[in-house]
């Protein structure tokens, strides 16, 4: 679908690149010949994902960092800039979230999903933005979210609160730093078969329901969202700054029009009620 040099010369940084979708991310970004830098808190398996990756290890970086603390995030900005040259992309995919009911989260379970996803987005925005900036050659900053940035979602507050100001923040600097040639734009998943995500969000018992609201009866395929994001921070792309994009096979919006759900009828069943109603 891609040319194999469309990211050639480009260099991206993927934070939570060591497992799951940042993985995902990565893999497809050195398909189309960028230079990978990815960064993680378990440093046995980034480096295990970077041999994976690239076993040359030429065109990859592993570093640890935890999002959560600025210093550890610049630490790492300045380590790939040294090695490569300068940032070209960031990926803000680090996150973290669990199932809870509000009312017995403690401040600091709270603290532990703020910081990581907004926070942890903000510290790898200003820390590569401003060499972004510095450098003058504009550049590229893809937020993941979530579709519940907007809608809200009952069991997942502190990460809704989270994705929420990830997706204002996507907005703002969009406008903001444009001025620099930096171009800020998001992509909000729905449910992506992960490790991290499945054993925290999707125990066994809701499987197949969560998989019955989604229109297109079936999870995503992670190569799915890597495709699009290299297209969002592709030339092909260079006019689309501020953006949402959705890939979820129509399931937030399967969620909310009130006659949306008679899509689980027989359709011949629901056109014979329709002809009903109408007296034919
Ligand atoms: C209630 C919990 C909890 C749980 C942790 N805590 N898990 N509270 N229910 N299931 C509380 C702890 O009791 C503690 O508070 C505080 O959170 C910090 O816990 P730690 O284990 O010390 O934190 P840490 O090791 O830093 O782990 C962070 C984490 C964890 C966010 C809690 O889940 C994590 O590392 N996640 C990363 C991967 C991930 O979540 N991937 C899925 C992302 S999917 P106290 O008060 O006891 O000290 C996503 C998009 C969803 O984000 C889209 C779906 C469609």
């Amino acid at each position: 679908m891609f040319q194999a040099d469309l990211l050639g010369q480009r260099t991206v940084l993927v934070t939570g690149g060591g497992s799951g979708l940042g993985r995902a991310l990565a893999k497809r970004f050195l398909e189309v010949g960028a230079r990978v830098a990815i960064c993680g808190r378990n440093e046995e398996r980034l480096a295990a994902t970077a041999r994976e990756l690239d076993p040359s290890g030429e065109r990859v970086l592993a570093r640890r960092a935890d999002v959560r603390e600025f210093g550890e995030v610049e630490a790492l900005a300045q380590a790939v800039v040294e090695r490569f040259g300068g940032i070209d992309v960031l990926v803000n995919n680090a996150a973290g979230n669990f199932l809870a009911a509000t009312e017995e989260l403690s401040p600091n379970g709270f603290n532990a999903v703020v910081q990581t996803v907004l926070h942890g987005t903000f510290h790898a925005t200003l820390a590569v933005g401003r060499r972004m900036i510095e450098r003058g050659r504009g550049g590229d900053i893809l937020n993941i979210v979530t579709t519940y940035a907007w809608t809200g979602s009952a069991f997942v507050v502190p990460s809704a609160a989270a994705k929420a100001g990830v997706l204002a923040l996507t907005r703002s600097l969009a406008v903001e730093w444009a001025a620099y040639g930096i171009r800020v734009n998001a992509i909000a998943p729905g449910p992506f078969p992960t490790e991290g995500a499945w054993s925290r969000l999707m125990p066994p018992e809701i499987e197949a329901e969560a998989r019955a609201r989604i229109p297109l009866d079936r999870f995503g395929d992670p190569p799915e969202l890597a495709n699009l994001a290299v297209f969002l921070v592709s030339d092909a792309a260079r006019f689309i700054n501020g953006e949402c994009v959705t890939i979820d096979g129509g399931e937030w919006l399967a969620s909310g029009g009130l006659f949306n759900r008679l899509t689980r009828m027989p359709r011949a069943q629901l056109k014979s009620m329709f002809r009903r109603l109408r007296g034919r």
